[in-house]
């Protein structure tokens, strides 16, 4: 274990916020950490959002099914990819899980609300003003946690095989 790892261990996806609002410094930070995830041929091809007016964030809960929550965080980020760009999807789900992480790392929990392939994703980004080359990715409810739930994790073994597979 160690500073790195005990963070991402730390992280629990959390859909009840306290009303506290976030560290400026937080959201820049976590949104240079987004920006520094790999992506293939270096193409970069994302945009990220970050919406905190309440109004907002009640539109965007409606139209997320699955995320109404985001209605009563303190701040959601959007994370955008460039349509044309052959891997966006698997590039703007590593700025996701970077920004994620980086948010744990200053104590703000977060939950990642899906926007790829769903029917809102055109929606929120009309919403939001974003040019038409962009498509939602993901959506990431963000504050301080009020309730934390511990999803059962499979077991390591059951997972994992080093050198070649063996069944059991
Ligand atoms: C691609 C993706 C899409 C997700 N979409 C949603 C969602 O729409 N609504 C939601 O409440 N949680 C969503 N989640 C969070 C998962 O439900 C959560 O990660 C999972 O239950 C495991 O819990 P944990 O994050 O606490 O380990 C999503 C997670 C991922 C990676």
């Amino acid at each position: 274990m160690n500073v790195v790892t005990t963070v991402i261990k730390s992280r629990h996806s959390v859909r009840k916020f306290k009303p506290d609002s976030v560290d400026e410094l937080a959201i820049r930070d976590a949104i240079e950490c987004a920006a520094l995830a790999p992506t293939a041929r270096n193409v970069q091809p994302w945009l990220f959002g970050v919406i905190k007016e309440k109004q907002v964030l009640e539109k965007i809960a409606e139209l997320a099914d699955n995320g109404r929550f985001i209605a009563d965080c303190t701040l959601c980020f959007a994370v955008f990819g460039e349509k044309k760009e052959t891997y966006y999807l698997e590039d703007c789900c590593a700025a996701t899980e970077n920004l994620i992480l980086a948010l744990q790392a200053y104590g703000v929990s977060s939950c990642w609300v899906a926007g790829d392939k769903k029917d809102y994703a055109e929606p929120v980004r009309i919403l939001l003003n974003v040019p038409d080359k962009y498509t939602l990715v993901s959506l990431v409810a963000a504050g301080t946690p009020a309730e934390i739930t511990i999803a059962p994790k499979k077991v390591q073994k059951k997972i994992q095989f080093f050198e070649t597979y063996e069944k059991e």
